[in-house]
């Protein structure tokens, strides 16, 4: 007989541990970051700053806030091999080329296997300039044209434009991407910092964990939903079909991506930053109909509000990236791009009062078969 156990499926409302990297109150759609509001940080600070604030605790000094973008700039090349094995990687989605990438970083990395709290943060800060590297580099190489590679003069999100676009954005779009960048940094226990979290408990290295970072991110419940939302306007093409194309979409069971999350049960406090920005930019470049195609699903979407299903981060995500000229399947990696910082601070978090984590199954197949020798088996 065996015992009666309390199974927390997908483990809901689990507290796994003690975090100061941020807090969420998913009842009012409240977010902060090391204490200081996602508002604040979306309207007034930039992500160079917002990765000084979650590695460090504190928001930066002047001379504090350059050191730091001094050694971001410094650490933006890739190594050749890694370019290379990018190079035999063209068919890949891009964000499993930026895993390989990040698996490949390690290689070269003076200090993978140091683990203390000091080398962990300069990893995160290499593999924060690094990882447009790689996708930049992947992306121009499938394109069969010659990496960008990295300018020193410019801001991080501006230089991951010019690398993947080859030119330099504008102000406006550069802070566009600077802005999605904070929205994404950090945010609690989700899948991917947790797994990485799991990685780091066995006293694994941040490369490692890095790594099963992006490759939990990559799923359509996490970080693919702003792909996946640009595929559903694409497929309602026009306003006016959108609550024909979600009266089939529910009423088969399906999930209107960019819709729902675990924590928040309000609307995600991101998204209005990204949904104004998407706003402007359409009607900027003169495609206003993605953003009208979004406010169209959204409007469908509101008799689920009385169920907590509101707009996610990445409902608006996805216009603003296409808008910015970006292709579909580099969505996943801007997200990636984005965390790097707040996977590296859980890393330093678990690894400063480590306890592996090691939940359990309840199982419930069979009990003491006999063995059965394999010629009298039928
Ligand atoms: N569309 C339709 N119904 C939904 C949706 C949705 N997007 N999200 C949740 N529901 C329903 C779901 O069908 C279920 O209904 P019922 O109780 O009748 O079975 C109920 O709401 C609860 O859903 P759940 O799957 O038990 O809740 P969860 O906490 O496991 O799911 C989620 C969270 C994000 C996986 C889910 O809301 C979802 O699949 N959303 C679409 C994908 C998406 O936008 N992901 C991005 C999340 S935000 C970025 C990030 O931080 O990762």
């Amino acid at each position: 007989m065996q015992k009666q156990v309390e199974l927390r499926r997908g483990l809901k409302d689990v507290y796994l541990d003690r975090t100061q990297a941020s807090f969420i109150d998913g009842a009012i759609g409240k977010l902060l970051y090391r204490g200081y509001s996602i508002h604040d940080l979306a309207e007034k600070s930039t992500f160079e700053e917002t990765v000084y604030l979650l590695l460090y605790g504190k928001l930066p000094t002047r001379s504090e806030l350059a050191v730091l973008d001094k050694q971001l700039k410094q650490s933006r090349d890739i190594p050749q091999e890694v370019i290379d094995i990018l190079r035999r990687q063209l068919k890949a989605h891009p964000m499993d080329a930026l895993r390989t990438g990040v698996s490949a970083l390690a290689g070269f990395d003076p200090e993978v296997i140091d683990n203390s709290a000091e080398a962990t943060i300069r990893k995160g800060i290499r593999l924060t300039s690094q990882s447009p590297t790689v996708v930049t580099t992947h992306a121009r190489l499938r394109e069969g044209k010659s990496p960008i590679p990295p300018r020193k003069d410019l801001g991080h999100a501006a230089n991951f434009l010019y690398m993947l676009t080859g030119k330099e954005p504008d102000p406006e779009e550069a802070r566009i991407m600077d802005v999605d960048f904070i929205l994404h940094a950090e945010h609690g226990a989700n899948a991917s910092a947790f797994a990485a979290r799991v990685t780091a408990s066995t006293l694994s290295d941040l490369h490692s964990a890095v790594v099963t970072g992006i490759g939990t991110l990559k799923g359509p419940l996490h970080g693919g939903a702003a792909e996946a939302v640009m595929k559903m306007a694409h497929d309602i093409g026009s306003p006016d079909k959108a609550q024909q194309y979600l009266d089939k979409l529910l009423s088969s069971g399906g999930r209107v991506m960019g819709f729902g999350h675990r924590v928040y049960k309000a609307e995600d406090p991101r998204a209005q930053h990204l949904r104004e920005r998407a706003r402007g930019l359409g009607e900027k470049r003169g495609h206003p109909e993605w953003f009208q195609i979004l406010e169209a699903v959204a409007k469908g979407m509101e008799r689920y509000q009385s169920r907590g299903i509101f707009v996610n981060v990445d409902f608006y995500a996805g216009a603003v990236y296409h808008l910015l000229g970006i292709p579909e399947d580099i969505f996943i990696p801007i997200f990636a791009i984005g965390r790097v910082p707040g996977w590296t601070l859980q890393v330093v978090e678990q690894f400063q009062d480590n306890q592996l984590i090691r939940p359990l199954l309840e199982y419930v197949g069979p009990m003491d078969v006999p063995y059965v020798p394999i010629d009298q088996r039928h």
